[in-house]
């Protein structure tokens, strides 16, 4: 659906290639467009540092859609709306809202979007996001929608690698975990094979990375293995990417006990890694990484949930014509 823009806004805000725009996939970004998302992130950052907040978007209000859980996701994008002094309207928990009564996800995002600027929507459905954005006049930014994609987490996955390494080219990436059903390990991929990278993803056979994904690894030519043995790869990765496996994807909890506990970052596993390198995680975490890890130099999850404010902070300017 064609999206309503202020027009009145300078040009220098509104010709950024987002303004106005859908967030639904990592597809729609290119080198170009990541570099100019991370360069408004480390100026919000900066902001924030020496600020706390700012009026850039006030007068703009985010509605925050949560059909699942979420903690980072949603309050993070809270956060950056209320640090660029906009204004929230909150669902999270459905149960609270019309759709307990059966509303169907267009009815409640036309229904917002009467009274909002941006949706963000998480919804366990692949392409609800879409869906919502097909009938939205305002942009929808997906939070993630079931096992399909997290684009924003992709985009603070991919910042934070950069900043803990200052390059993405050249680097070897081990996914870990949770494969098959790990969005955020989908939406990464795709925005890696931008790049030149090689990457090791290391799960059971069970949650192996999907075939379509491969598929476009190799359309690309970006070099990547799968093995199941997490000691094939730890002393040679610069990034290792853990996955939770995710307890709420399974049908069968039998299958799930046996794959819950596979993979266990611990220190012993780490005295093995490189020194200049970082463990990354989108938490929650549920095991996968020992709590004696986290003083490690090297573990660089917390770093990353911070950054994700940054990011979208980033991404609701460049959305609303204000980056
Ligand atoms: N990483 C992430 O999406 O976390 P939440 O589920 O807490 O939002």
């Amino acid at each position: 659906m064609q999206k309503i823009q202020n027009t009145a806004l300078p040009a220098d805000q509104t010709q950024n290639g987002f303004f106005g725009q859908d967030i639904l996939s990592v597809d729609q970004f290119d080198r170009q467009g990541l570099a100019y998302i991370f360069h408004v992130a480390e100026e919000m950052r900066s902001m924030v540092e020496r600020f706390g907040s700012a009026d850039l978007l006030q007068g703009k209000i985010l509605a925050n859609l949560f059909y699942e859980p979420s903690t980072r996701t949603s309050s993070s994008f809270i956060a950056a709306m209320e640090r660029l002094g906009g204004k929230v309207i909150p669902i999270h928990g459905v149960q609270y809202s019309s759709v307990s009564k059966g509303e169907s996800l267009p009815d409640t995002v036309r229904t917002l979007e009467t009274y909002a600027d941006v949706i963000v929507l998480r919804h366990p459905d692949v392409g609800s996001a879409a869906l919502a954005a097909h009938y939205a006049k305002k942009p929808v930014i997906n939070a993630g929608d079931g096992i399909g994609e997290h684009p924003t987490q992709a985009l603070l996955d991919l910042f934070t690698i950069k900043e803990e390494l200052g390059t993405i080219d050249g680097l070897r990436v081990a996914m870990v975990g949770d494969l098959k059903y790990g969005r955020t390990v989908h939406s990464l991929t795709k925005l890696l094979k931008l790049y030149n990278v090689t990457l090791e993803f290391v799960s059971p056979p069970m949650l192996r990375i999907p075939n379509n994904i491969c598929l476009e690894l190799k359309h690309v030519g970006i070099p990547y293995r799968e093995l199941e043995n997490i000691h094939d790869v730890i002393k040679d990765v610069d990034i290792l990417y853990v996955t939770r496996v995710q307890k709420e994807r399974f049908s069968d909890l039998v299958a799930y006990e046996k794959v819950k506990n596979y993979y266990i970052v611990d220190p012993a596993l780490m005295s093995q890694a490189k020194g200049k390198m970082a463990i990354m995680h989108p938490l929650p975490r549920v095991g996968e990484i020992s709590y004696a890890v986290d003083e490690d130099p090297r573990a660089a999850y917390f770093r990353q949930m911070k950054n994700g404010m940054y990011i979208r902070m980033a991404l609701l300017a460049a959305v609303l014509g204000k980056a």
